[in-house]
């Protein structure tokens, strides 16, 4: 069983992005497992939390550091990505030493109601996830114009072409873990 950590940068209730991502976990069955990980509880990046540290971010990076990969689904803010995302990120690179995204595979996806599917917010997310050491999966790309049509009531893929496209997705990403992993041992510092 090969698990993947899902963060959804949206963080509303009816967010297109949740539900794209809760089909694809459907349309994956056994070959992944997402763990859909909560970060809209994570207060802002605070270094003097770590005093006493907040129960979602020890959460956070358990259920990080427990998945053999990880899954950014970002919807496109002003041509960027989610500040939610941000935040996970660097509460997950810290404290200094235990960085909880070294050497994960990872892979970001995302759609927006916009024809060019959130592309922009997703190309800015790609040079941070490198910078804290994960191992981007680049192709294929997955820009998704929203087509509500394409989803049934119970996040099932009913669209043909949007099924082959995904499934194509889930097959590269899935094997891309099984290329990329490796077996974890001393965590090591983050970036500076
Ligand atoms: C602050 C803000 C900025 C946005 N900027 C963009 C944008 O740059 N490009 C785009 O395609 N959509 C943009 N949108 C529209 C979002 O793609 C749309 O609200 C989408 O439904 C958000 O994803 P969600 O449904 O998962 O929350 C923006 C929305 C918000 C709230």
């Amino acid at each position: 069983m090969t698990t993947v950590a899902v963060l959804v940068g949206s963080l509303r209730r009816e967010s297109i992005n949740r539900k794209f991502a809760e089909s694809i976990d459907k349309l994956a069955g056994d070959r992944l497992t997402f763990n859909f990980v909560e970060i809209g509880d994570l207060p802002l990046y605070n270094d003097d939390l770590w005093q006493d540290p907040p129960a979602s971010v020890t959460r956070l990076k358990r259920e990080v550091e427990a998945a053999d990969a990880v899954l950014f689904v970002t919807p496109e803010y002003n041509r960027s990505y989610s500040p939610a995302i941000k935040n996970a990120i660097d509460w997950g690179t810290r404290p200094w030493g235990k960085n909880s995204w070294e050497a994960k595979p990872a892979a970001i996806i995302g759609t927006s109601p916009g024809v060019t599917g959130g592309a922009a917010g997703q190309n800015a997310l790609k040079g941070l996830v490198t910078v804290v050491d994960m191992v981007l999966m680049g192709q294929p790309e997955v820009y998704y114009a929203y087509n509500g049509e394409a989803f049934d009531e119970n996040n099932n893929v009913v669209d043909e072409s949007t099924k082959v496209f995904l499934e194509r997705w889930i097959d590269r990403f899935t094997k891309w873990i099984a290329r990329t992993s490796e077996p974890k041992t001393t965590a090591q510092p983050g970036p500076r």
